[in-house]
């Protein structure tokens, strides 16, 4: 037995608890539940720092209490990776405002996407009881250890290991909550068609895989469709079978373009702030983006695919020039994207929300209701 065994973890759960911003009832549970039981020996803090149990108990105890994200496993658990974080505890403010979205009364029968660690799923039994709470994870090992730590706590929600795009409870509406901790960008119809009268879906969402960030979806659901609004940003890991990229590959620099044109200012600007990115996710789907560097330039470029079966691509340098290729213009697009924003009164990521419709086959992305449509796809 290690001495780390005997050290105090309720005063760092309590301080922790106490500085998120939620209702009493969902702070407490951050107080009532040990997060450090629910972590794995070796760990990575949002720097790739790691932290190892052995070789430092009171720093890895301590992180363990901080309201970060912790990854707790890496490349889907395969050796010689390139560091991918594949599963986490996510962060508790943010596991915090999901419970609080999610509206979950005493009775309420809710459903976790992504056991993960089992940590939430152990705030979810001391909110409602063992019996009341499922869970699922794609990852065999992960929900064997999720399983384990569930019983050693002394909670038994049902730990179901398995896809939960495809996961149906025998077609029966058995849940009134789901909560999910994986980003999707097409919602499960399993998920619609599993819910309860008067339920409620949160989870995080994004266009495509590559977009920025993400945001909060909350929606609430009928028999056929699922409705509410974005909450704000969020960044989640990708739900397993949705996180391939597809689309047009990212555009090499040697890739010639087809049109080039030259503009007064940076036009990096709106994809390097994270807040204008994510709008523009919103008001223009699929894409995605990320950076390049020119041998001779000192500043990168910012590059563009399309992730729909339009192809097209841009890249865009520091000293102004745009280039652009392929069917679909994105710098076209996006400038026709902000002009509508502006024409709307720049509206807010609270502003927008999604609904989806298992009938017609297709989400839409509206603002300021879902009768004022931006643009929809097929599911
Ligand atoms: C951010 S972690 C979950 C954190 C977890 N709720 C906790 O409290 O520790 C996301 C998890 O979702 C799992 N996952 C990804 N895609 C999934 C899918 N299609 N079905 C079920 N689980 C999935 C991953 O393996 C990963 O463990």
């Amino acid at each position: 037995m290690g001495h780390y065994q005997t050290m105090d973890h309720t005063p760092l759960a309590r301080a922790l608890a106490a500085q998120l911003a939620a209702p009493e009832h969902i702070r407490r549970l951050f107080a009532q539940v040990p997060r450090h039981r629910f972590l794995p020996d070796v760990m990575w803090g949002p720097g790739r720092e790691q932290y190892d149990r052995t070789a430092d108990p009171e720093g890895w105890l301590a992180v363990a209490y901080t309201d970060q994200a912790l990854t707790t496993q890496r490349d889907d658990g395969a050796e010689g990776g390139m560091g991918v974080p594949s599963s986490s505890s996510s962060a508790p403010s943010v596991m915090a405002r999901m419970l609080t979205a999610a509206r979950i009364e005493p009775a309420h029968r809710v459903l976790e996407v992504g056991t993960g660690t089992g940590f939430n799923a152990a705030l979810l039994c001391q909110l409602l009881g063992s019996g009341q709470v499922v869970t699922v994870e794609v990852d065999e090992g992960i929900a064997a250890g999720a399983r384990s730590s569930l019983y050693a706590h002394g909670v038994h929600p049902t730990v179901l290991t398995g896809d939960a795009e495809t996961y149906a409870s025998g077609g029966q509406a058995s849940y009134d909550r789901i909560i999910s901790t994986c980003t999707v960008s097409r919602l499960p119809s399993v998920w619609v068609r599993q819910m309860r009268p008067r339920g409620r879906i949160v989870t995080p969402w994004a266009p495509a895989p590559g977009a920025p960030g993400g945001v909060l979806a909350v929606l609430d659901t009928t028999d056929s469709t699922a409705e509410g609004r974005f909450e704000g940003g969020l960044s989640f890991m990708w739900a397993r079978g949705q996180r391939e990229r597809g689309g047009t590959p990212p555009p090499h620099q040697g890739v010639p373009a087809e049109r080039t044109e030259q503009v007064l200012a940076d036009p990096r600007g709106p994809w390097l702030d994270g807040d204008q990115a994510l709008l523009l996710s919103l008001l223009m789907p699929g894409w995605s983006y990320g950076m390049g560097q020119e041998p001779d330039a000192t500043e990168p470029y910012v590059w563009l695919t399309s992730t729909t079966d339009t192809p097209g691509w841009a890249r865009l340098h520091a000293n102004g020039r745009i280039e652009q290729g392929g069917t679909r213009r994105l710098v076209d697009d996006a400038n026709r994207a902000w002009a509508l924003w502006e024409s709307w009164d720049r509206p807010e990521i609270s502003d927008f929300g999604l609904t989806v419709d298992l009938t017609r086959g297709v989400q839409t992305v509206w603002v300021h209701g879902p009768q004022h449509t931006i643009w929809s796809t097929r599911r």
